[in-house]
């Protein structure tokens, strides 16, 4: 009868070993045993970039990379991107299940009255260059806050975490907010607890001098379904610094400032505003064919194309794009549209892009929605982050509670130099 095992010949020594499979993986501990001698430390694996191992049991987000499917905690992306609120979809990547009306109603109660945020925020907010990265100013935001809650450090009682929790979803969106206002030189809006989530933060970027500031619904329920769509999205780049910086105890303030760092890159959430300024140079469909054949001598990316994990379409960007038309009817229509359009559909006939399984990612037509809401590139990672913080508080009190985690500490192969001695400055060549 077929075991779970995997058997294993040492070629070097002659020793067999049987490494029991678990869910798909052995241990990769396990492989420690499979020594050369007493004084070998034992086989390890080697995986620059994680491109093969699992560093944790999770139960929040599934994705079948090759079929195109995403589920939060069991749900389809689609039946919650049609259904629920973003506050709902938080509340049930946080805590495993939709919450209860009751629950709901409560949730709802603490995140809208922790939005407010010190007055001092205000004072480092206008530290920042006139024209600093909202991005970077949302990072630097988001780590000043353990400042102001230095009781914060990671603690198992279960009402602290949520403290914490209330806390940063509450705050990220006043946060970004101020850093958009900042870099117009405009006054901060403060938050309207009579407004929904996306509602206010809409309101915080925009209000001018009217009393109350009313979101227009159709782009108040999109940007619900774009926060949504990249509430998570499992083990990604800064999935992983979230849960490795918080495997060190330190206060989720922190970890959510290294969590957003990482998303920050161009090849991470930094690639929404990639691909606006690449439709930009781009400029007209007639010359998408030159841009195409520049990307397959290598000369850059399609960027918003590929996905380590999606080798199929994104079913993000699937949603995303159908919801594009509703939006654009109540704003004015995107120029770049077209462009987007017929790029893609070149790059999905084109052999380069077919034989890599390279297909739209959750980035290539999100941009376009944010800059037709009337927000300019810089802001686009700052959309990302907001809504990404639920699943990275999601992962991060998982892990906290899951008694397998210990610090984040993966191993090296060395390949430096053996011990020599120090040369003194004025004996080096
Ligand atoms: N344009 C052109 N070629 C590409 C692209 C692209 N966007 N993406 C991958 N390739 C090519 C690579 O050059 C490589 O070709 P090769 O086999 O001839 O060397 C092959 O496809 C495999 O690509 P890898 O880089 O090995 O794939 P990896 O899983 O490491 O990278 C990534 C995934 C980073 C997303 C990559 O596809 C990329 O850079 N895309 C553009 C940036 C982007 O859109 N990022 C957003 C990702 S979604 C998110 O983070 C929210």
């Amino acid at each position: 009868m077929a075991k779970d095992t995997l058997a294993i010949l040492d070629n070097r020594t002659g020793k067999s070993y049987e490494l029991p499979i678990t869910d798909g993986a052995i241990r990769a501990t396990d492989l420690r045993q499979i020594r050369t001698g007493p004084d070998d430390f034992g086989l390890l694996s080697y995986d620059p970039a994680f491109m093969n191992t699992a560093s944790t049991r999770s139960a929040i987000t599934f994705i079948d990379g090759d079929a195109g499917i995403l589920h939060y905690r069991g749900y389809p992306i689609e039946q919650l991107a049609e259904h629920a609120s973003f506050l709902e979809v938080a509340y049930l990547l946080i805590f495993g299940e939709l919450p209860t009306a009751r629950a709901l109603e409560d949730w709802t109660w603490q995140i809208t009255h922790h939005t407010w945020v010190h007055e001092n925020v205000k004072t480092f907010m206008d530290g920042f260059h006139h024209d600093a990265h909202t991005m970077s100013m949302l990072i630097s935001s988001v780590a000043a806050l353990s400042t102001f809650y230095p009781d914060a450090k990671v603690n198992h009682d279960p009402g602290h975490q949520d403290l914490q929790i209330y806390r940063l979803i509450a705050k990220v969106p006043t946060l970004a907010a101020f850093a958009y206002r900042h870099r117009l030189g405009q006054f901060y809006v403060y938050p309207d607890n009579d407004l929904s989530y996306t509602g206010n933060f809409l309101s915080m970027l925009f209000k001018a001098t009217e009393l109350k500031y009313k979101p227009q619904p159709a782009v108040e329920r999109a940007l619900e379904v774009l926060f949504i769509l990249h509430a998570d999205h499992e083990q990604n780049c800064s999935t992983n610094a979230m849960r490795s910086v918080g495997s060190s105890g330190v206060d989720p303030y922190s970890a959510v400032a290294a969590a957003a760092a990482a998303l920050y890159g161009p090849l991470h959430g930094g690639a929404n505003e990639a691909v606006l300024r690449m439709l930009r140079a781009i400029g007209s469909i007639s010359r998408i064919p030159d841009f195409v054949k520049s990307v397959k001598a290598g000369e850059g990316k399609l960027m918003g194309f590929g996905h380590r994990v999606y080798k199929n379409y994104d079913p993000r960007a699937r949603i995303i794009k159908r919801m594009a038309d509703e939006v654009f009817a109540v704003t004015r229509p995107s120029p770049l549209l077209p462009v987007a359009l017929e790029l893609e559909r070149i790059a999905l006939a084109d052999e380069y892009f077919v034989s890599r399984k390279l297909y739209p990612n959750v980035d290539f037509y999100s941009g376009l929605i944010y800059e037709a809401l009337g927000l300019p590139v810089e802001m686009f990672p700052v959309l990302f982050a907001i809504p990404r913080t639920a699943g990275w508080l999601a992962q991060w009190k998982e892990m906290v509670g899951d008694a397998e985690q210990k610090i984040a500490r993966p191993r090296q192969i060395y390949t430096g130099p053996g011990q020599r001695d120090f040369v003194p400055l004025g004996r080096r060549a």
